[in-house]
């Protein structure tokens, strides 16, 4: 797969940020990258500072459902790949008011592959999730690739939406498309809406660890280095019109990661409080990840342990962000969603 000058969708977020860093200090990515990010409340530009010492990297700040403008940096860049990332991306927020899971995830998408068809790019690769399969009992196997869509929440609703839309645009305007379905990421740089950053910035505060219903609902949970590899190895390796499942191959309870973070972390489980069990609440995911290994010679690599020692340390020593991070913004959302100040 040749391409000469990429769009990263998105970059600005947790998984985006991470990927870029990846093609820059690992791969060594010199081609012309420009990053596009609506810096929406989870989007955060120091995210990708680490970036600014990179000639071959440019930031511009919009929303990809502007078409027009999104076509004109398409045009201006040469861009012959686009990487979309750009998504509302928390279950707890869809569940509160889907219409920006519709508008960014379903029409910003759309809205890309229409920027894509008309820049005739080569290769247009879809950032998706393993929420789009539903959920599994306890004794189901992983989800495949041809595992039925089976959306519970308006957020996987809008991501299995997006992805018809890419196939569509794949069987109807032989545009080359890769989607890539991935479990739970945690690492670096994850706002602390999710599971692993709330407890640990709560835990290092002291603060309460809200955990959903029983606390036994299960996720598959991936370092999201190992994530960003497959991502790469999709773009460059992947087959046109296919879809790659990602996983880390390492199921856990979510109470148990709670306890696991608290003793790492030297606190009490005390901490631990039971809250109300978040409606629709899906009770397992697993991936089969037998194609990527096969098919993309792709691999998680880093274990459990190994990538929570390095999340947790970044948390803790990056205080500036996450006090960045502790806003206005953050705090009502934490009091409508817990009933608590943060
Ligand atoms: P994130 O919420 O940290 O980042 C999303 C980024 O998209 C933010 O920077 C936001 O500002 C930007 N954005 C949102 N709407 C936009 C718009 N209209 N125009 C431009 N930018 C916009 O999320 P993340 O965890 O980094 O997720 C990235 C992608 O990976 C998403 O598509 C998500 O569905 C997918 N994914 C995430 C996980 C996970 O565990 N986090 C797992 C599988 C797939
Ligand atoms: P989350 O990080 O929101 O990811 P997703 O819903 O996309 O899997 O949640 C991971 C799991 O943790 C999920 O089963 C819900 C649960 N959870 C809690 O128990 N307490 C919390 O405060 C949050 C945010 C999630």
């Amino acid at each position: 797969m040749n391409y000469t000058s990429m769009m990263i969708t998105g970059g600005a977020g947790f998984i985006g940020s991470n990927f870029l860093e990846y093609l820059l200090k690992d791969v060594g990515l010199t081609i012309p990258i420009v990053v596009v990010d609506l810096l929406s409340y989870c989007g955060n530009q120091e995210n990708i500072k680490f970036a600014y010492e990179y000639p071959n990297v440019k930031f511009i700040k919009l929303d990809i459902c502007n078409k027009a403008k999104m076509d004109e940096i398409a045009y201006f860049n040469r861009v012959d790949v686009i990487i979309n990332f750009a998504a509302e991306t928390h279950v707890d927020r869809s569940i509160w008011d889907s219409t920006p899971f519709l508008i960014n995830n379903v029409f910003g998408t759309l809205t890309m592959l229409e920027v894509a068809k008309m820049r005739k790019v080569r290769r247009f690769v879809q950032i998706s999730t393993d929420e789009v399969y539903g959920s599994l009992s306890d004794s189901e196997p992983g989800f495949t690739e041809e595992h039925l869509i089976k959306t519970n929440s308006p957020y996987s609703a809008s991501k299995a939406s997006a992805d018809n839309f890419v196939q569509a645009y794949h069987a109807t305007y032989g545009l080359d498309t890769v989607i890539t379905r991935c479990s739970n990421n945690y690492g670096p740089r994850q706002f602390p809406e999710k599971l692993i950053p709330l407890l640990i910035m709560n835990a290092n505060e002291g603060k309460d660890i809200p955990i959903y219903g029983d606390g036994k609902n299960v996720r598959d949970w991936i370092y999201v280095k190992d994530h960003c590899k497959g991502i790469y190895k999709a773009l460059t390796d992947g087959k046109s019109g296919e879809i790659y499942n990602f996983g880390g191959e390492c199921e856990k309870r979510n109470i148990d990661i709670a306890k696991l973070v608290l003793s790492k972390m030297g606190k009490n489980e005390d901490l631990i409080k039971y809250v109300t069990d978040r409606p629709g609440h899906d009770w397992r995911y697993a991936m089969d990840i037998t194609k990527a290994k096969k098919e993309l010679d792709w691999n998680p690599e880093t274990s459990f342990e190994e990538g929570m020692g390095k999340t947790i340390d970044w948390y803790l020593s990056n205080k500036k962000w996450c006090d960045a991070v502790l806003c206005d913004e953050y705090k009502q959302y934490y009091a409508k969603q817990y009933g608590a100040k943060r």
